[in-house]
């Protein structure tokens, strides 16, 4: 799957690197008006440092150059690092998708970050 979206004109990833190794990531397709972030993780040894921060800064640059209205992702309910992450960085519940996830099913909540405030021009 990585290899395919890094592949793929659409697609959007960053890498943090420490000490010449990986330790955390995020992916995002671009769509017509939106940036869909596929994943963000950080190795264990690494959070809470602000790495996951920086990397979705990364993304949310990405889209206002690109002039999309907004950025979403899913994430599990249960899931409240990230949802505090998510709401730190201005992104709002927008919704919910009933039994999104498996192994565990759980619910998806719907996030999104809206740009156009955040253009300058
Ligand atoms: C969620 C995750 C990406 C956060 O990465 P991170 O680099 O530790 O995040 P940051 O250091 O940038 O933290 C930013 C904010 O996230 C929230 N947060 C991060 N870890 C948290 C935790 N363990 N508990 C509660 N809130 C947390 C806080 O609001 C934090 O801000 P603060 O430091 O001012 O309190 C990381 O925990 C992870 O890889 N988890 C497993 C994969 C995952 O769940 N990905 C999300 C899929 S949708």
């Amino acid at each position: 799957m990585f290899v395919s979206d890094i592949n793929n004109e659409h697609t959007c990833y960053f890498v943090a690197v420490v000490d010449d190794v990986v330790v955390g990531y995020c992916g995002m397709w671009l769509a017509v008006d939106q940036g869909q972030i596929t994943n963000v993780a950080v190795d264990p040894s690494y959070r809470n440092q602000g790495i996951a921060t920086s990397l979705i800064n990364n993304l949310i640059e990405v889209c206002i150059d690109n002039n999309l209205e907004s950025i979403t992702l899913e994430v599990r309910e249960s899931n409240v690092s990230a949802i505090n992450l998510y709401t730190k960085l201005g992104f709002t519940n927008v919704g919910c998708r009933n039994n999104y996830y498996k192994n565990p099913t759980e619910n998806g909540i719907l996030m999104t970050k809206f740009l156009n405030f955040e253009r300058n021009d």
